[in-house]
């Protein structure tokens, strides 16, 4: 990987970092309830061992999210700066996850990419990942406000 770069634990002070790093991200499926600076400190306070940030210096240049239910790790918002790709930061990233995951005793994990982002399609594959195509993902909104 770049040596210039570091991968620690987020918090919740590099949310506006984040924020920004996510939006300014073509094909990021944003959520305005979940991804709010509420909805991300919630899930950092539930998940306290598995969201990673890759830092140069003071700049956020990367950030990995990932949930764990005590069964299952998902993925999510899986992102590192245009400038810097193909530098083995995301794999990075990946490889901090995959550690938390263990030392979970999780033996499984998922995510969800929209079928028109190729670069992260590309990406997932070449990490070993596999495309499911015997089953259909479902979604329910608990409440009215929650988009999909
Ligand atoms: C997906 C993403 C996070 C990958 O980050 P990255 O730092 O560029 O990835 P890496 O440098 O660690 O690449 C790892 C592997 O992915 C593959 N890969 C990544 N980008 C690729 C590209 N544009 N074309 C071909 N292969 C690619 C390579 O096989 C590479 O392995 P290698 O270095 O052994 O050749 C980055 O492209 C990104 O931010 N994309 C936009 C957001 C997104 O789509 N996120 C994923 C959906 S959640």
């Amino acid at each position: 990987m770049n040596p210039d770069i570091s991968i620690r634990l987020m918090t919740v002070e590099d949310y506006p970092q984040v924020y920004n790093l996510w939006t300014i991200t073509d094909g990021m499926a944003m959520r305005g309830y979940d991804d709010s600076s509420e909805g991300i400190a919630r899930f950092l306070k539930k998940n306290p061992t598995s969201n990673f940030v890759a830092l140069r210096g003071d700049e956020l240049v990367g950030v990995i999210l990932c949930g764990m239910d005590g069964r299952r790790a998902y993925i999510y918002h899986t992102v590192v700066r245009t400038d810097l790709r193909n530098q083995g930061i995301g794999k990075a990233l990946l490889h901090a996850v995959y550690e938390a995951v263990e030392k979970e005793g999780i033996k499984k994990s998922g995510l969800l990419v929209m079928k028109r982002n190729e670069i992260g399609n590309i990406f997932w594959r070449s990490q070993g990942w596999t495309e499911r195509d015997d089953l259909n993902y479902y979604s329910f909104k608990n409440a009215e406000q929650t988009e999909y």
